[in-house]
């Protein structure tokens, strides 16, 4: 017989009423000290979970030292963790699940127990989904669906957060999920190799008691008493678990596809105290960014943003973000693929203004825009900003498109090798049927001069720091003389370089970088390749205004085609060693190997 779950899905022996969930417990107030968060102490809260069910749960926290004792509320000013969990059967995902909840205190909706509760109640339902489970296979999506999108719509699971087991199962369930807005902070993915797996099940036993789960070699009961009545799982068997893997395998890169920007792999095939370790500092670190989160919208008080970050929203699930174009080494790159990063610079810079930011920076570093490579094109440079500057325009704005003109004695003296011939290009280039060109759009070169009365918005094209000379004095005249209006600076580079005569500024280096900081990115993208070369490709960095950076790894799949997949995201701009760590497939906040060959960022994120 299967262990008796309750209606909230959770392996209890307190089968008797769905009220028996997280509202019984109480909590006393601790004083927050987790080691690798110290700046969680003012916004978290532990306590001693004082609970009917987790007195008779099947996890003994009091012996494991990492949840020993200790409760997360995970209410983070009223946004509490949301989390999927996922692996093939017998991967761990129960187990593992005590400990979260037992640490974390979110509501656990385990599908398969739901479901074995039905079935054990002799329900319609169950008797529906008998025979499914019984045979390894799926239980048809409409009752699943049903029965978790309804428990999740509870008054507890909404405030306490959830834990979501062994749902979606497949591509249809999570696009369910999806269209509901249901979207996990964190997709946990538990990797076991499968000969492992078929010895955890066939091994594996149920305390119909206290609901804990044992295994006959790894973990098995502590008494006599215990291991009389030990019952084992109607699917446990091994030709059951066969098909049952069979079927997971089929459908779990269609779910990870969905959830890429909050995936994380963990290796499950390690002692569970391990393995829980390492969720454990993911579900920190996923907590620890909705406080940075809410604390920084509270400073911009931004309604938009505050959606976007508390939510974990990324672009690829709200903004037409199809993922990464392959084979951008190929160059010239096609229209398509122009268009495709036009647009999504676009979009991502539209909402930074209609949000009211003014100082905005693009910055796109495709092979073609990456003035480091020899293929730099500026004739695709001035695209881009045609792109934005037209639709400003067309949106009734007077946009100045603003390129800097020689900064020094002779014509082309401390003008950027790049920029050479810039301006003509712009007065030549067709801007549209209806005669923007010196109505809606005008040109100009960058200094406070240039601001007049009826410009709404100027865009910048690649000011940049040359040797002997400095754009930064210019730069910030101008955005003075713009006050309040938009500057948006595409692709700047604004870093000191250096000067031969030692002689390159008026401001002060500090005061010049702070001022280069002050600009805030609206977009940012840019292909990752080892140290010294641009050749392969080995990640991208995305950031769309206002969701998060998010880091994306290139692999190739067995039939040769490349992809990209997202490894992690990140509120602000990752450092080297973040993006180590996610390519290393490092826990965040773990000590970083002392070098290796992924030293390869230095240089490139700056
Ligand atoms: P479900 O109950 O979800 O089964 P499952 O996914 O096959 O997962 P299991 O419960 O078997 O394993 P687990 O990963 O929780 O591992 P556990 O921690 O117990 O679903 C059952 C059925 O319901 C499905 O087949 C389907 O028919 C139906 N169903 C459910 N959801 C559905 C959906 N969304 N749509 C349609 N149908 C659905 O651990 C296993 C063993 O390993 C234990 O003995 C444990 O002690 C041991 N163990 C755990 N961790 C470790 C470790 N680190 N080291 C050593 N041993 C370990």
């Amino acid at each position: 017989m299967a262990p008796i779950p309750t209606s909230n899905g959770i392996r209890s022996p307190n089968t008797f009423s769905p009220s028996l969930s997280i509202s019984t417990v109480h909590s006393i107030p601790l004083s927050f000290s987790h080691s690798s968060s110290p700046s969680l102490s003012s916004a978290l809260s532990l306590s001693f979970p004082i609970s009917r069910r987790f007195r008779s749960l099947r996890f003994d926290s009091s012996k494991n030292p990492i949840t020993k004792g200790l409760k997360v509320n995970c209410s983070v000013g009223g946004e509490p963790l949301k989390v999927m969990i996922s692996g093939a059967p017998a991967s761990g995902k129960g187990t593992q699940c005590e400990m979260i909840v037992q640490k974390y205190g979110l509501i656990h909706i385990s599908t398969g127990d739901l479901l074995r509760a039905e079935v054990s109640s002799g329900t319609e339902i169950g008797n529906k989904a008998k025979e499914y489970m019984e045979n390894g296979l799926l239980v048809p999506d409409e009752i699943v669906t049903a029965i978790v999108t309804s428990r999740l719509s509870r008054q507890d699971a909404k405030e306490k957060g959830w834990l979501l087991d062994g749902y979606p199962r497949s591509s249809s369930q999570a696009q369910s999920l999806e269209r509901i807005k249901i979207r996990p902070d964190i997709y946990i993915v538990l990797h076991v190799p499968d000969e492992v797996l078929i010895d955890r099940c066939v091994g594996r036993r149920l305390d119909p008691v206290t609901g804990k789960i044992y295994h006959l070699k790894n973990f098995p009961p502590e008494t006599e008493e215990i291991n009389a009545r030990l019952v084992t799982r109607a699917d446990d068997t091994q030709e059951k678990v066969k098909s049952r893997l069979e079927t997971y395998k089929k459908n779990a890169e269609a779910i990870s596809s969905t959830y890429l920007d909050v995936l994380n792999k963990i290796d499950g095939n390690r002692p569970k105290e391990v393995v829980f370790e390492e969720i454990d500092s993911l579900l920190l670190q996923v907590q620890e960014d909705k406080v940075k989160m809410r604390k920084s919208n509270n400073l911009h008080g931004k309604a938009t943003i505050e959606n976007a970050m508390l939510s974990n929203m990324t672009s690829s699930s709200q903004d037409n973000w199809r993922g990464i174009p392959t084979r951008l080494n190929n160059i010239p790159h096609s229209r398509e693929i122009r268009k495709y990063f036009y647009d999504d610079v676009l979009r991502a810079t539209q909402r930074a203004v209609e949000d009211g930011r003014i100082r905005l920076k693009v910055e796109i570093n495709i092979p073609e825009l990456n003035p480091e490579m020899d293929v730099y094109r500026i004739g695709t440079l001035m695209e881009l900003v045609r792109v934005l500057a037209l639709s400003f325009a067309d949106d009734g704005k007077h946009v100045k498109v603003c390129v800097q003109g020689s900064m020094g004695e002779g014509a082309l003296a401390g003008m950027p090798l790049q920029l050479a011939g810039t301006r003509k290009i712009l007065e030549f280039m067709d801007w549209g049927d209806y005669d923007a060109m010196g109505t809606f759009i005008n040109i100009g070169s960058i200094g406070a001069k240039e601001v007049n009365e009826q410009d709404d918005i100027f865009i910048l094209v690649a000011p940049q720091n040359a040797v002997g000379n400095c754009i930064i004095d210019d730069l910030k005249a101008m955005t003075d003389a713009a006050g309040s209006r938009p500057v948006i600076i595409v692709n700047p580079r604004l870093k000191d370089l250096p000067s031969s005569s030692g002689i390159m500024q008026t401001m002060g280096r500090d005061k010049r970088l702070e001022y280069a900081a002050s600009f805030e990115s609206s977009y940012s993208f840019r292909l990752l390749y080892y140290a010294g070369t641009q050749y392969p490709i080995m990640g991208a960095l995305r950031m769309s205004y206002p969701y998060r950076y998010e880091l994306y790894k290139r692999v190739d799949d067995p039939s040769g085609k490349e992809k990209y997949v997202i490894l992690a995201t990140f509120p602000q701009k990752p450092t080297v060693d973040e993006i180590n760590d996610a390519f290393t497939g490092k826990p965040r906040n773990q000590e970083k190997a002392a070098s290796g060959i992924w030293n390869f960022f230095s240089g490139l994120l700056g």
